[in-house]
């Protein structure tokens, strides 16, 4: 589906996937679980979801002479370190808006972790106190005007790089490279775990699972907290990248996401989300953060516990990165 698009190689190449055999014993319930593991997808700086997404975006960005890639996210964004992580590696500069998306008060929050790696990476990083929403924000679009009028050529990359035509690219190729692995290891997957809040991620599996019937098999675990906005970005990112490959039409219902699991706040831990960290520590040396993945890998866990999979279910977890975002709740994590 993707061979008419250009891609930048950002990352090693296919994902490892491996079986979580203690978490699948400690559950009980006659699930397996896997896990692929894109946080282990590159060398630069620690990787994660957003670089599958940014090898399909750089070729444009590259063929617009831009000289500085400008985005945004939250103080912990994880997708803000990677893109100044990837204008380090093109020898673009790099223009990021952090806003206070998270009601969180870690004394170190916006010293540590992912901002903190950017700004070693070089970042010019502008700290803006707006609350949480996954639109186009003016902070964003006064710093592209910004970088104009000091002279420089910017390229535009919006938040989680998911409202970008080439935004849902990336995890279309996630799931021909499932295909290809389950190919390889003899067995199909019954259902694919996501994490989803700005939407690109969830709609290029919807897609890419959608040439094998399997779109509504991916269980999108919003982390957003503002669930019918991710919904319907993701069913739009979902529209847009089905036209984009020649794929097949998507509706509403091709789009499920659970909202029981983002409370209280987005990058704000429950109790539950806390223990599901811990969970999969302890019991597989995973780690897990406490804004995204912390999330769904406790929606995967009550999933399982409920007894959402028919016995005998093929679980497929996507690990999209996150850890480095821990760092800045030392608080929550100070007796381990
Ligand atoms: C670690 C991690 N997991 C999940 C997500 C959600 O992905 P998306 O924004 O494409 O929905 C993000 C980014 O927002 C992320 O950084």
């Amino acid at each position: 589906m993707l061979s008419k698009f250009e891609r930048y190689p950002l990352t090693f190449g296919p994902t490892p996937i491996e079986k979580l055999s203690r978490l699948t014993k400690y559950l009980g319930r006659d699930v397996e679980i896997f896990a692929k593991r894109e946080d282990c997808n590159s060398g630069l700086a620690f990787g994660g979801n957003k670089l599958r997404k940014l090898e399909y975006i750089v070729p444009d960005a590259i063929a617009s002479n831009a000289d500085t890639l400008v985005s945004i996210g939250g103080v912990q964004s994880n997708h803000t370190r990677m893109v100044a992580a990837v204008a380090a590696k093109l020898g673009m500069k790099c223009r990021l808006i952090q806003e206070s998306w998270v009601p969180h008060e870690d004394a170190v929050y916006d010293r540590v972790g992912n901002i903190m790696l950017s700004r070693i990476m070089g970042a010019d990083i502008q700290l803006v106190d707006e609350s949480f929403d996954i639109g186009i924000r003016d902070s964003w679009v006064a710093a592209l005007e910004d970088v104009k009028a000091k002279g420089g050529k910017p390229y535009a990359i919006p938040a989680g790089a998911s409202v970008h035509k080439f935004g849902g690219l990336g995890y279309v190729g996630f799931a021909e490279e499932v295909r290809m692995q389950e190919k390889q290891m003899g067995m199909k997957f019954d259902f694919i775990i996501v994490c989803t809040v700005t939407g690109s991620t969830h709609a290029g599996m919807v897609v890419g699972f959608g040439a094998d019937g399997r779109e509504r098999q991916v269980i999108g675990i919003d982390a957003s907290y503002t669930p019918a906005q991710t919904k319907a970005q993701v069913l739009d990112i979902a529209q847009k990248t089905s036209a984009l490959v020649g794929g097949k039409a998507v509706t509403a219902d091709d789009i499920i996401l659970l909202e029981d699991y983002a409370y209280p706040a987005y990058g704000v831990p429950s109790k539950e989300t806390v223990q599901a960290i811990r969970l999969s520590a302890q019991l597989e040396g995973m780690m897990t953060d406490p804004v995204y993945e912390g999330k769904s890998m406790q929606g995967m866990i009550d999933l399982v516990q409920k007894g959402f999979f028919p016995r005998g279910s093929k679980v497929l977890y996507a690990h999209l990165g996150g850890a480095p975002a821990l760092n800045g709740y030392s608080y929550t994590f100070r007796n381990g």
